[in-house]
């Protein structure tokens, strides 16, 4: 928590409050019920929150195509917070995502002066291989480097005409000072979040970003520009249903028939209006009432639910008419697991978390000297029994090692009635992790020669 009272998104601390994020940075609660096929991050609450997820899951269960979109900062070994997200891509992978994965080489080097040349290597060798290991699919996963991809370096620069040095110097904390790398990082990231909604990568289709809570004012900015660039509004309408309201722009003046003198040319109007009715009435709406003059179009019959297929059905003319025609990035946002001596994880300090090609040894004395739950005597642990949710073994266990849910229950009952100790849960923690591990290592080296196979083509 930080010390204006605001919550501090970074922070591992077990007690932030949820809850509270959810509602201050204007987020939905995921209810795993309403997923296909929860995966484990789900049905344990981890990943607790999401802007327009429903979207996706609409695709899902309609077989529709959606795209994934997950991005790794190429620096320092990767550990355990990293496979969170790939835990998360992997489930969007099995649900019938496609997945594009950023290497933010271009941020690295602005950030922390990382050369592209390591920023490669420690992609590949280190987060790529990985990847690979933890079960991505190389036929629906592309990797890309945002040093090599002109289309993303291209939206960066269009999309930036769509906001100002005052806002990111709200949102980021830019001053005077700020090295100018670090002002272009984020819109590069805008432009990786977007471009895979690009004909070249996949066309229009819903794209989902798994991420930790930190990176959510970067979809909020990404989300703000696409909705700017929009030639079509589609709102609540007053007495319900959905209206549909054209956005002039300087961009789109002449295509909705506006002339530099401000009269509109009704025919060149109308046009767009037939298309527009057309494709309402071509997804089922019959009730339709247009006011090509006033450029609405209200649908009364069409719910919340609809309300993402006409704004795909809008962008899609929207592309037609030479408009780009995005849509805003939907996103997941999970809890951080706690660092392991309590600070954050952070691949600086090597004792705070565990790497994925850490030994055996290595991994069994962090776990030893982690915070625990337990009571200071045996006695006392008998009598109060253990706390899981100041436990750092626990929580691995919950977060990472122990997939079944029923044997998860099963050491919380026990440690809680304190029939367990502390050290048999660090013990069992040990054990699942070192299967864990070695299941990890087994799978690296059965990728060892084969991450071509995860690597776009501009990225060979
Ligand atoms: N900024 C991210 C980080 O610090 C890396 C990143 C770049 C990213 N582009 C992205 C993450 C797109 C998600 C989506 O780790």
């Amino acid at each position: 928590m930080a010390n204006d009272g605001r919550i501090d998104p970074w922070s591992s601390d077990q007690s932030t409050d949820y809850a509270r994020i959810v509602d201050q940075f204007g987020l939905s609660s995921v209810d795993p019920t309403s997923l296909p096929k929860p995966g484990m991050l789900h049905r344990r609450g981890i990943v607790f929150a999401h802007r327009d997820l429903d979207v996706v899951v609409g695709c899902m269960n309609r077989s529709d195509p959606f795209g994934v979109l997950t991005g790794l900062m190429p620096s320092g070994r990767m550990h355990l917070g990293h496979s969170m997200v790939i835990d998360q891509v992997r489930w969007f992978q099995q649900q019938g995502g496609d997945i594009t994965v950023t290497v933010a080489d271009l941020e690295a080097l602005a950030t922390r002066g990382t050369s592209l040349a390591e920023g490669r290597k420690t992609a590949i060798n280190e987060y790529v291989h990985n990847y690979a290991a933890l079960g991505l699919d190389p036929d629906t996963t592309n990797v890309y480097f945002q040093s090599s991809r002109p289309a993303v370096q291209r939206l960066a620069f269009t999309l930036g005409r769509r906001t100002n040095l005052s806002e990111f110097e709200s949102i980021y904390g830019f001053h005077g000072e700020t090295n100018l790398a670090h002002v272009q990082a984020p819109l590069v990231q805008v432009g990786d979040i977007i471009h895979p909604q690009l004909d070249d990568y996949g066309g229009l289709r819903p794209i989902v970003v798994p991420v930790g809570v930190d990176q959510d004012p970067h979809l909020r900015l990404t989300r703000d520009i696409a909705q700017k660039t929009n030639w079509f509004n589609v709102k609540p309408r007053n007495d319900g249903g959905l209206t549909v309201a054209i956005s002039l722009q300087d961009s789109n003046m002449s295509q909705f028939g506006v002339s530099d003198g401000g009269n509109v040319d009704m025919g060149t109007r109308m046009a767009v209006f037939t298309e527009i009715e057309k494709a309402v009435s071509d997804l089922g709406f019959s009730d339709i009432k247009a006011n090509p003059k006033h450029g609405t179009l209200e649908i009364p019959a069409a719910t919340g639910d609809d309300r993402s297929r006409i704004r795909m059905a809008m962008l899609a003319i929207e592309r037609k008419m030479g408009g780009m025609g995005l849509m805003p990035p939907c996103s997941t946002y999970h809890r951080f697991a706690v660092g392991m001596t309590g600070d954050k994880m952070s691949s600086s300090k090597p004792e705070t978390t565990i790497f994925m090609d850490d030994s055996v040894e290595d991994m069994s004395r962090k776990v030893k000297r982690a915070f625990s739950g337990g009571q200071p005597t045996v006695e006392e642990h008998r009598r109060l029994g253990g706390d899981v949710s100041r436990d750092v073994a626990f929580q691995y266990l919950q977060f990472f090692f122990e997939k079944d849910d029923n044997a998860l229950e099963e050491v919380k009952t026990e440690y809680e009635s304190g029939r367990l100790l502390a050290g048999e849960v660090k013990q069992i923690c040990i054990d699942r992790a070192s299967e864990w591990l070695n299941d990890l290592k087994e799978k690296r080296d059965q990728w060892e020669d084969r991450l071509g196979e995860f690597l776009a083509e501009d990225a060979i």
